[in-house]
This record gives C-alpha cells, sequence and structure tokens, in this order.
C-alpha cells in the first residue's frame, strides 16, 4: 500500500488531556424520492447508465426544506440517542457548503431550531469532507476541555447546487443530513485517530463557479447556469480511489492495527465503483463496509454520518468494534476517522 501524501499531511496527534466518544448518531433525509426513471424523463439518461457508473437508484431531493432542518432534525435523534438535552448542548458544528443563506450560520439556525441557547456554534466548509473536518474539530474541543460536549453535524441540500439540465451531475447528487453527539466516553468507546487534509491544486475540479465573491450571481451567471456544481468526474474518480484506500491504511497502521482489526469501514458513498475499488485495494470484504449509495447518492457533508447513523441503527457496529470513517470531495480534501465503538 503506497503511503504518500497522506503521510506528509498535517494531522496532528497531538496528546489528548481526556477521551472523546460518539455518545449518539441521527440522521436526517427529506420524504420526497427522485428515482433514475424520474432522471430519465429529465435529462438524456437511463437507469442502467446510472446503476452501471454510479450504483445509485434513487435519491432524496427536498421540497421546500432548507439544510438547517435536516440538520435540525438528525440532532434531535443525535440527543435522543445520546440520552442529552437540548438545553445541555455547549457547542453545535455544522459542516456544509449549501447553508440555508450566506449568512446567517446554519449553526444559528440549528441552535434556535432545537432550543440549545447555551451552546456556541459555527459552521465548517469542507465540501464531502466536511463532517469528518467538523468531528476533527468537535473532538478537539471535547479533549481540551473546552466544552464538554459537542453536536457535529453534516448537512447539504446538493439539490440546491444542481443542474438539472447536466446529466454528467444531476445524477450524482441527494440531501440529506447525519450527526453525533461527542462527549466523555461512558464506557471503553473513543476516537482513536483522525486526519485531514487537503490539496488546493485540485480547487477546480469541483467547482460552482458563481455566485461566490469572485463572481458574484448577476442575471448573466444565472444564465450561463454557473451557480451550479461542475465536476471533472473522470480525474475526481482518479483521486478518490487512491485516496480512500489510502487514508484507511494509514489511520489503521500508525496505530497498529491491520484491516482485519476493521469491523467496519463507513466511507464517503460517492459512487460504487471507487467504494468497491477502494475496498478490494484494503483486502475488505463487502459485508465490513457501509454502503447507502443506492438510496441515497452522494449527500456531500450529509453522506457519512448519514451512513453511519445507518449502521448503527441497523445494528451493524457492535460495543467495542473498530470503525473506520473516510471521506474526499471538493477542494481538493480528504480525512478520518478511526473509533472504537
Ligand atoms: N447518462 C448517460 N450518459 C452519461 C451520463 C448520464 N447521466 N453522464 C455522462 N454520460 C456520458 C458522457 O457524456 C460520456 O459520453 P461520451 O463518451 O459520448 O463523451 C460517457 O457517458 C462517459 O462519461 P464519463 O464522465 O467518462 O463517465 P464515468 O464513467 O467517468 O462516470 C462519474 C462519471 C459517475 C461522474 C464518475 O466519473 C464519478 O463518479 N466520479 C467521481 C465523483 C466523485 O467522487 N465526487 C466526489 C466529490 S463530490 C463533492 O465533493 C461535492
Amino acid at each position: 500500500m503506497p503511503q504518500t501524501s497522506v503521510e506528509r499531511t498535517w494531522s496532528p496527534s497531538a496528546p489528548r488531556l481526556r477521551p472523546v466518544a460518539v455518545l449518539g448518531t441521527g440522521s436526517g433525509v427529506p420524504s420526497r424520492v427522485l428515482t433514475n426513471m424520474d432522471l430519465e424523463g429529465m435529462v438524456d439518461t437511463t437507469d442502467e447508465w446510472i446503476v452501471t457508473r454510479t450504483g445509485i437508484r434513487e435519491r432524496r431531493v427536498v421540497s421546500g426544506e432548507a439544510t438547517s432542518d435536516l440538520a435540525t432534525a438528525a440532532a434531535r435523534q443525535a440527543l435522543v440517542a445520546a440520552g442529552v438535552t437540548a438545553a445541555q448542548v455547549e457547542m453545535i458544528i455544522v459542516a456544509t457548503v449549501t447553508p440555508d443563506e450566506l449568512c446567517p450560520p446554519v449553526s444559528c439556525r440549528v441552535q434556535a431550531a432545537l432550543g440549545a441557547h447555551r451552546a456556541a456554534g459555527f459552521d465548517l466548509s469542507a465540501a464531502c469532507s466536511g463532517f469528518l473536518n467538523a468531528l476533527f474539530t468537535g473532538e478537539k474541543l471535547v479533549a481540551s476541555g473546552t466544552v464538554t460536549n459537542c453536536l457535529v453535524i453534516g448537512a447539504d441540500t446538493m439539490s440546491a447546487l444542481t443542474d438539472y439540465e447536466r446529466r454528467d451531475t444531476c445524477v450524482l447528487f441527494g440531501d440529506a443530513a447525519g450527526a453525533v453527539l461527542l462527549g466523555e466516553p461512558r464506557d471503553g468507546a473513543r476516537i482513536v485517530d483522525q486526519l485531514i487534509g487537503i490539496d488546493g491544486r485540485g480547487a477546480d475540479m469541483i467547482l460552482t463557479p458563481a455566485g461566490g465573491s469572485r463572481r458574484p450571481a448577476t442575471h448573466e451567471t444565472v444564465e450561463r447556469r454557473e451557480h451550479f456544481i461542475q465536476m471533472q468526474g473522470k480525474d475526481v474518480f482518479k483521486f478518490a480511489v487512491n485516496k480512500m484506500p489510502e487514508l484507511v491504511d494509514v489511520l489503521l497502521t500508525r496505530n497498529g492495527y491491520t484491516i482485519d482489526d476493521l469491523a467496519l469501514l463507513v466511507p464517503h458513498q460517492a459512487n460504487l465503483r471507487i467504494l468497491e475499488a477502494g475496498a478490494k485495494r484494503l483486502g475488505l470484504s463487502d459485508d465490513r463496509v457501509m454502503v447507502n449509495i443506492h438510496r441515497y447518492g452522494n449527500t456531500a457533508a450529509g453522506s457519512v454520518p448519514l451512513a453511519l447513523d445507518e449502521a448503527v441503527r441497523a445494528g451493524r457496529i457492535h460495543p467495542a468494534d473498530l470503525v473506520c470513517l473516510a471521506a474526499f470531495g471538493g477542494g481538493l480534501s480528504w480525512a478520518g476517522a478511526l473509533i472504537r465503538w
């Protein structure tokens, strides 16, 4: 297994003042389903092409909800699972590239909706790696004793950035949120290690050209559909297919584990072929990889925590299991977490 750029990446393993665990998980998805058959009626595509090239059969899209609505639903579930009330929450971090509005932060909307009035909070943006960057940040805040708990949410309404006239992207994305509550371990569970990284040389590979400060929205940018996401799919595919197994291998190796120690890999759900190729390179059997892309597509920052929550609720993660979360995406960015459940 080549260990190249991930090893050189800044991925501090600072001495921990206190261990940190995932106390509860949750997710929130809109009820509206957009199937491949629906897309066949919108662009020049087929169910067969989409399933063969991506593994996606359907995805959820909002009808009126915003990112904070999905995030709040996910957060509520995570709090119930953890047995912690909204009033006890001390920090809320929301990872998203599709905020309800550019201002205020989604975390403020979530705080108000939950009634978590004691909580501080902020948003963070790292595309599909967003949730794991938020987890990285939240874990440091709890480990240092800055706060005793932290709600970490990944939430995206990718349908707002998706051009439903472009077949190369509109088949890929969906809307979802997932959340975890971090806090002091109640048993042997703990976050073992995490890594994050970016390579800005690939910044244009996944791009929403207009609507930001470089090219504010104008009639012209809207007419050219430049406020929608564009992606160099093949190049992103090549990056992801290497990076995902590489970061899992680094996390395992530097903590003295082998692939046989891993109970479940929960990867970012971007393309089934990327997941299968990554699992094969790692020597992981299918039953040790969490896959739900066929029902949700790529939900960006929502993807990893949604898959994690489904795995927990389906009984696929047991106490003391070693679980690895792995993500990659726009930036280019990547991130991973190794968790003793
Ligand atoms: N239906 C039918 N045909 C299509 C469709 C479609 N929906 N989309 C593209 N095609 C056509 C193309 O036009 C092309 O036709 P041509 O050969 O006549 O030019 C042909 O299919 C092949 O297109 P490719 O782009 O080469 O297809 P590929 O096999 O690479 O699959 C895909 C495209 C699915 C996008 C793949 O490249 C991929 O998954 N890339 C990675 C995406 C990813 O991981 N993103 C993660 C980050 S996202 C984020 O961070 C927000």
